[in-house]
């Protein structure tokens, strides 16, 4: 009785089975792209650093990383309650986007096989590295009882498309700020290991080297595409991709600040940490760079995060649906109003700075 009160209910499509979170603006999503376009794309003017990174692929540093020890093998029934289900949750959301990877990486090498047969190899050894990613963290989900059917999920979630210059520049953010989240929680833990509550993230460090050769092989495919970053469109998707992905991240993370408490983080300085970073490595491709140390983006960014704590309450509330519409609707607006005015703010140009902070 005491146990079941404090083990957290998830909705289950068959015993053990956990039913997918549902899809909102701010979970992982899943992606398709115009294939022959991408098959069609002349690489040669970067075609030597790519085959230098197909080298390293094929070398496969993690080949023996990904496996399981000892200290798996126990009870997770300690971890219970509000900080088990911020767990499962964190876990289910991990395995979603690296299985997101999976499929879209998957996807793309059997399309361009036979036409772009280097970005083919490129793309069927990140789709391995991120099966094995999805796949180390469904079997982390099922230490707490519950794991993802990824067949089911692959045609259930909608999937968004992208014309391939969107397709770089999303997925090269989201290497890189991958890297930099894995790394980040790897050193913290690693200087206090009294935090580190559950084994799985002594894998990190070798796990977020994988994101990082995977965002360096879409910054030498843009970097092969010049016209995907010299001209006013690619500044102003640019600083859309780079504020997507920031601001997704700052709401989704406040909203679990708890998960990283219970790791001994503080969710507001491990994002910022994070995003001055990313913004940092994305300096290297991409034209622009958010102002992030002008103390404008995180004021605006946290007037979103109280908007969406209202939204939520609404949400929870007895009112009738259709009156909730019109108690949320200042928020949405607001919403739209600090995004917006978040776009405008002057970015920098990042080959302004080159040779300064990098
Ligand atoms: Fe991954
Ligand atoms: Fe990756």
């Amino acid at each position: 009785m005491v146990d079941s009160l404090k083990k957290p209910g998830f909705e289950e499509l068959r015993p053990g089975i956990k039913v997918p979170a549902k899809d909102t603006l701010l979970t992982p999503r899943f992606y398709t792209t115009d294939f022959d376009a991408m098959a069609r794309m002349d690489i040669s003017v970067n075609e030597d650093e790519l085959k230098a990174i197909l080298e390293e692929f094929r070398a496969d540093y993690n080949r023996h990383h990904f496996v399981r020890d000892t200290e798996f093998e126990q009870s997770w029934d300690h971890i219970d309650g509000e900080t088990r289900r911020l767990f499962v949750e964190f876990l289910e959301r991990s395995c979603t986007a690296e299985f997101s990877g999976f499929l879209l990486y998957k996807e793309l090498s059997r399309r361009l096989k036979d036409k772009s047969p280097v970005l083919a190899e490129c793309f069927s050894l990140m789709s391995r590295d991120e099966a094995r990613h999805a796949g180390f963290l469904n079997k982390a989900m099922a230490d707490f009882n519950l794991s993802l059917d990824l067949g089911f999920l692959t045609k259930s979630k909608n999937y968004t498309y992208f014309e391939p210059k969107f397709i770089f520049y999303a997925t090269y953010l989201s290497e890189k700020i991958g890297y930099w989240r894995y790394i980040t929680i790897f050193r913290h833990l690693e200087a206090h290991p009294e935090d580190r509550i559950y084994p799985i993230f002594r894998w990190f460090e070798n796990w977020c080297q994988d994101e990082n050769r995977h965002g360096d092989f879409f910054d030498a495919v843009m970097k092969s595409q010049p016209q995907m970053l010299n001209d006013w469109k690619a500044r102003l998707w640019c600083r859309f991709f780079l504020l997507s992905v920031f601001a997704t991240m700052y709401l989704n993370d406040i909203q679990r600040c708890d998960f990283y408490a219970s790791i001994g983080l503080d969710a507001r300085e491990y994002d910022k940490y994070v995003i001055e970073k990313t913004n940092e490595t994305a300096g290297r491709v991409f034209p622009v760079m958010l102002d992030v140390e002008n103390p404008e983006f995180y004021e605006r960014l946290e007037i979103c995060v109280k908007n969406n704590e209202k939204l939520t309450a609404i949400a929870s509330s007895n009112t009738p649906k259709f009156f909730q519409f019109f108690q949320k609707l200042p928020y949405y607006v607001s919403n739209g109003w600090q995004m917006l005015r978040l776009y405008l703010m002057k970015p920098i140009n990042a080959a302004a700075i080159e040779g300064s902070v990098r």
